[in-house]
């Protein structure tokens, strides 16, 4: 049997790599290994809850405000028994987070290879968005096979100097989402039950990204509050990150405005299920950027930059940027052009169609010799 250990610590990693274990589960040649960092706990925890994945190994590395040194050198010291207890051929990694870096450093140190899942999105900004450009960047030089979503993101690998075994496979979050919306679906948060989702218009916020700590985190959520307390026929919901810095943020310059729903972070399904119903998404998430456009509705950006150029060029999302004023007038747009919002409310499925663990796991089975050809290229 080939062993394959997928590696992941975080929430987003978790919704985007919990159907790639399910789905090499299934492969009769594969031993299906799951070691999870725990860089995020209680999010982490509800993922694995919601797709019912049970790690065969669990690092429980998170502490309270933990820095970039501290989450990479426990998730390294903790990866060499995870390593010698399950003694993988192959080590699955995903996307640009601490864990992300630190389970292709380990991989490379003991000699095991390494698959990068969500591989070749850039800024080509070392900076922004930190430290997660660093962390594809030298994860695409750890790895011997380079798992991306779009042709776009090969191309930048290929610029790169990264010429083999690059597979196009599309998403996985795309997966993911098929299986948790549903059109009949029942909260289990009672507050997202009672929205006035027909008569108000829902926006769904998010943001949580460490270059906008500080005054860009300020100014994103003083835009959030003009845009509550101008406008009578928005509810705006915010599942507040668990992260202390964006709690004390939020709590100081968000709280106590009108029509403002401030709630813990969602379980995932809740969460896709939550944005189907919608209106608007604003966020600096990497993982909304893909979710929502496949859902039909538009996104602002709360960043500068973005490493998902694709729905951008499909006119469904839009990049907001971090100056409160330029925030409101894009929001306050979208709330009054009915065909300015129409022209971004299309559903465009640029990140995928579904079969991205497919894939990968044909694309594996190939690569060790347990299937005669590789997967079919994912073409938007
Ligand atoms: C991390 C990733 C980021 C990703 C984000 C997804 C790094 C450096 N950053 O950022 O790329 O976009 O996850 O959400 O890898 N906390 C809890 N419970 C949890 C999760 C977090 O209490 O379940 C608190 C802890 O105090 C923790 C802090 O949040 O120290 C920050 O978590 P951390 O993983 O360091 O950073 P994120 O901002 O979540
Ligand atoms: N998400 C969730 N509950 C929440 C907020 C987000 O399940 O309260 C999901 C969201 O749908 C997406 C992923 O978490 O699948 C994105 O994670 P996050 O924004 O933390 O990280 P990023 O994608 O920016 O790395």
């Amino acid at each position: 049997m080939l062993r394959v250990m997928s590696v992941f610590g975080t929430r987003p990693e978790a919704i985007k790599m919990c159907p790639l274990v399910k789905e090499l589960a299934s492969r009769p040649g594969i031993a299906s290994l799951c070691c999870v960092t725990a860089q995020h706990r209680q999010m982490l925890d509800s993922v694995l809850n919601v797709f019912g994945v049970q790690p065969d190994c669990d690092l429980n590395i998170m502490t309270p405000r933990q820095t970039l040194s501290g989450i990479t050198s426990k998730c390294l010291l903790g990866m060499d028994e995870a390593v010698e207890q399950l003694k993988p051929d192959l080590i699955l990694v995903h996307g640009d987070t601490s864990t992300t870096f630190a389970g292709a450093l380990s991989a490379f140190y003991h000699q095991v290879a390494v698959g990068h899942v969500e591989a070749g999105l850039r800024t080509y900004d070392k900076f922004s968005p930190f430290p997660e450009e660093m962390n594809r960047v030298l994860t695409s030089s750890l790895a011997d096979m380079h798992f991306c979503p779009t042709a776009g993101n090969r191309e930048n690998l290929i610029k790169e100097g990264h010429t083999r075994d690059l597979f196009i496979t599309g998403n996985t979050v795309i997966d993911a989402l098929k299986t948790t919306v549903r059109e009949d679906y029942h909260f289990s948060t009672e507050t997202l039950n009672a929205l006035p989702y027909n008569e108000k218009k829902v926006l769904l916020v998010t943001c949580h990204r460490r270059e906008n700590y500080g005054e860009p985190m300020k100014n994103i959520l003083l835009a959030l509050r003009q845009i509550a307390e101008s406008r009578q026929d928005v509810e705006l919901v915010y599942p507040v990150h668990l992260s202390p810095v964006v709690r004390e943020a939020v709590d100081q310059y968000l709280r106590g405005a009108p029509r403002v729903h401030l709630i813990d972070p969602l379980p995932a399904d809740e969460m896709h299920n939550l944005m189907a119903r919608c209106y608007l998404v604003l966020t600096d998430s990497g993982g909304l950027q893909e979710e929502a456009p496949a859902l039909g509705k538009p996104v602002l950006v709360l960043r500068r930059e973005t490493e998902r150029p694709e729905a951008v060029a499909a006119g469904t999302v839009k990049l907001a940027g971090v100056v409160q004023d330029d925030i409101v007038t894009m929001t306050e747009r979208l709330l009054s052009d009915r065909s300015a919002y129409e022209a971004m409310a299309r559903a465009v499925n640029p990140y995928g169609d579904g079969n991205a663990c497919r894939r990968i796991a044909d694309a594996i089975e190939w690569r060790y010799g347990l299937r005669p050809d590789p997967p079919e290229d994912y073409l938007a």
